[in-house]
């Protein structure tokens, strides 16, 4: 069986934490798509060409380091506005959404771009001032010294940059369900979500 979730939205919504646990809880693989360009740009960061990167990316790639960094992430947003990285990207993520089992991608143009038929799409949102908190607060968890003011306008930046590209720019698709996490806990986002996914799984599973 093929059962693919996508789960799109801005930068810290909770997509991160909402796929994983969707899928360990439903035994479907996981794809962090954020990751893919996260580690381009940081092959960028050290000289190469962005669609060189893209075309020759390899599943160590993904294992980097400094993935995470509030500069990889920007220069993410930068090289994901190229349309010949994110061509190069496609296949790949198309693939892995059609694994047997199950999948759940998340990232920005999943329910709109690569999976269009996807059998459950989620835009997972909050306010910019609640995500730019949490993603303070897990930095400064791992000793980043970047301020909330600074990871506020980090965020901006990148919605702004991820909403206006030409290409795959970020919005819910139309069929979409829309989750506002800003006033939800962990606990009551998965609640909601887990009940999404069950009420459009195949009934023999
Ligand atoms: O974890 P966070 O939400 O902060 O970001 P991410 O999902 O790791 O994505 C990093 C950057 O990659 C985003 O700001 C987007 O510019 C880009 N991205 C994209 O364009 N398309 C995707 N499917 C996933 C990420």
């Amino acid at each position: 069986m093929t059962f693919t979730i996508a789960i799109d939205g801005p930068a810290a919504a909770g997509k991160g934490t909402i796929s994983k646990a969707i899928a360990a809880r439903f035994g479907f693989d996981h794809l962090d798509t954020g990751l893919l360009y996260r580690a381009v740009a940081a092959l960028v960061l050290n000289g190469a060409d962005p669609v060189a990167a893209a075309s020759t990316l390899t599943p160590d790639h993904l294992e980097a380091g400094n993935l995470r960094s509030a500069e990889v992430a920007q220069m993410a947003s930068k090289v994901a506005a190229i349309a010949g990285v994110r061509r190069a990207l496609v296949a790949f993520q198309r693939e892995f959404a059609a694994r047997p089992g199950g999948a759940v991608l998340d990232g920005r143009d999943i329910g709109t771009v690569i999976c269009p038929g996807a059998d459950v799409k989620l835009f997972v949102t909050a306010s910019a001032d609640v995500r730019a908190r949490r993603r303070y607060e897990e930095q400064a968890a791992q000793g980043a010294t970047d301020s909330y003011e600074t990871v506020l306008a980090d965020v901006r930046a990148r919605d702004e940059r991820d909403m206006n590209r030409a290409d795959a720019p970020l919005k819910p698709a139309g069929d979409a369900i829309l989750v506002d996490t800003s006033d939800l806990s962990i606990d009551e986002a998965l609640e909601q979500v887990t009940r999404l996914v069950r009420d459009r799984l195949p009934r023999d599973r």
